[in-house]
């Protein structure tokens, strides 16, 4: 199979799951953000690798905002997901999900959508993606909607407004 072959968003997916210990938490005892960021990051590099079969970096992280604390002693699942894959770039969409294995109760805590650039390993230049295919009405939700975010993040980074 070529490198380039279209793949199935299924093929790439992530779930990973962290116990919340001490060294994550501040004096609070809740989660660090920037713990969870580097988990949410990692999750979504292993997804954003599986599809390119090669080295994803993070080009960019849209907007991530922390609703409610997570606790010391909470399960955090994180689902990585590739919405869609551009020319070297890919979208990756991450879901965050806290449960309380007390209690059982699971909340969605976070989600967010990190952008990642293929790059080779040996000399450090973009490389092309293969295409993604998506298998079902969510997963075709999620790469339309990923297209209507691309054009947004760039006309936001070449100074585009749209009112
Ligand atoms: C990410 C990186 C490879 C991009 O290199 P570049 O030469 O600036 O790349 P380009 O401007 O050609 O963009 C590369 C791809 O990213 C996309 N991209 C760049 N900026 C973007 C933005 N703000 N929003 C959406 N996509 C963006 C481009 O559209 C292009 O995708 P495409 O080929 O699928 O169309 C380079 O900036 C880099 O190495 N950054 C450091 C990465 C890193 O170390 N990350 C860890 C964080 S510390």
């Amino acid at each position: 199979m070529s490198e380039l072959t279209p793949k199935h968003m299924k093929d790439s997916q992530v779930a990973m799951i962290e116990l919340v210990l001490p060294n994550d938490t501040n004096i609070l005892q809740n989660l660090l953000g920037g713990r969870l960021m580097h988990w949410m990051d990692i999750a979504a590099a292993m997804a954003a690798s599986r599809h390119c079969n090669n080295v994803a970096v993070t080009a960019v992280v849209d907007d991530l905002s922390f609703h409610e604390p997570i606790k010391l002693g909470n399960i955090v699942s994180l689902c990585a997901n590739v919405n869609r894959a551009f020319n070297t770039s890919m979208e990756v969409g991450i879901k965050v999900e806290v449960e309380d294995f007390r209690t059982g109760e699971k909340k969605h805590s976070n989600s967010a959508y990190f952008t990642f650039v293929c790059v080779d390993l040996e000399t450090g230049k973009k490389m092309p993606v293969p295409a993604i295919i998506p298998d079902s009405p969510l997963e075709n939700k999620w790469f339309n909607d990923a297209l209507v975010r691309r054009t947004q993040r760039l006309n936001q980074k070449h100074g585009i407004i749209h009112n």
